[in-house]
């Protein structure tokens, strides 16, 4: 939190059930906690907040690209929830709660909206599941998104989700940060496999266009400098992303660069290259 820096002994979390003491390893950036300083956030550390000012060196625009995937988040789950009427969602790597959390965008538009948040950092175990758990249609797990039959299983899920109707699977700016060994094609196809027919699936991720271009090299800077510090963080290419999607059918416009997709309206300036390298797109099981 605002105030302690390296240096400074990592501290024992909150425990939100009196049993679980997550341990908050402030030595090094924290994915959760790292996106919450370029979104504006005070739940990070000093080494948190020193990785973002050397990622500023390397681009000042970074932080619109925490912003582009934050803001794709909030307008899916209102797509998903005023259109095909989705009420029931299980956002993978919730990270920390910021202005607009998926529940509250939900729930403004269906209030028996239910949300279960699943997430591993311990920050966000212990501060942040207190704050997402807002009401009795919101929950938080403490759960790995690389292992979809365990967090299907999970009891809260089997408590609170209704596997047997549809339902919204959404995986924003998370799957970038599953190693190629951990075969993130492989993660969604069993996820996709467990949901029933009607069910949406939302994915945004780092895109490089992998063309050479200065785009391209722009991503691959990014990538380099997040996997130094934090040791994870791929940039992948269109048909990588794409593939994501086990071959579902794409919601128009298809899979774009997140600014791209349903904008709120007319832009009053172009998009920062940085924010280029967002991309998302959202699918329909049949
Ligand atoms: C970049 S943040 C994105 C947060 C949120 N989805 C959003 O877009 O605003 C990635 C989140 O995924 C979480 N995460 C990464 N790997 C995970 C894993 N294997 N299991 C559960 N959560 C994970 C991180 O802790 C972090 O909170």
């Amino acid at each position: 939190m605002q105030g302690r820096g390296p240096g400074v002994p990592a501290v024992e979390g909150v425990p939100a059930d009196g049993s679980v003491t997550p341990f908050v390893d402030t030595s090094k950036p924290s994915v959760a906690r790292v996106y919450d300083v370029l979104l504006g956030g005070k739940d990070n550390y000093e080494v948190d907040r020193e990785f973002c000012r050397r990622t500023l060196e390397i681009n000042p625009q970074a932080p619109l690209l925490a912003r582009a995937f934050r803001q794709w988040l909030v307008r899916v789950v209102r797509f998903l929830s005023s259109g095909p009427g989705i009420d029931q969602i299980l956002d993978c790597g919730s990270g920390l709660p910021t202005a607009e959390n998926t529940h509250q965008v939900a729930q403004r538009i269906n209030p028996e909206t239910t949300v279960v948040y699943v997430d591993n950092d311990p920050m966000v175990i212990a501060h942040g599941r207190a704050l997402l758990e807002e009401n009795d249609r919101t929950h938080f797990i403490d759960a790995d998104l690389r292992d979809p039959e365990a967090l299907l299983a999970h009891p809260a899920v089997a408590k609170h989700l209704d596997l047997s109707r549809p339902l919204a699977l959404i995986q924003c700016a998370t799957l970038h940060h599953v190693e190629d060994e951990d075969d993130p094609r492989d993660v969604m196809a069993r996820y996709i496999e467990a949901l029933p027919s009607g069910s949406y699936v939302a994915i945004s991720h780092f895109h490089d266009p992998a063309d050479g271009s200065e785009l391209s090299e722009l991503a691959r800077t990014m990538e380099a400098n997040l996997r130094s510090a934090i040791g994870s963080g791929r940039c992948r290419t269109y048909a990588q992303i794409e593939s994501l999607f086990g071959g579902l059918e794409l919601v128009e416009p298809g899979l774009v660069p997140a600014v791209d997709w349903w904008p709120e309206g007319p832009r009053l300036q172009p998009p920062a290259d940085v924010e280029y390298i967002a991309y998302g797109a959202v699918a329909r099981k049949p």
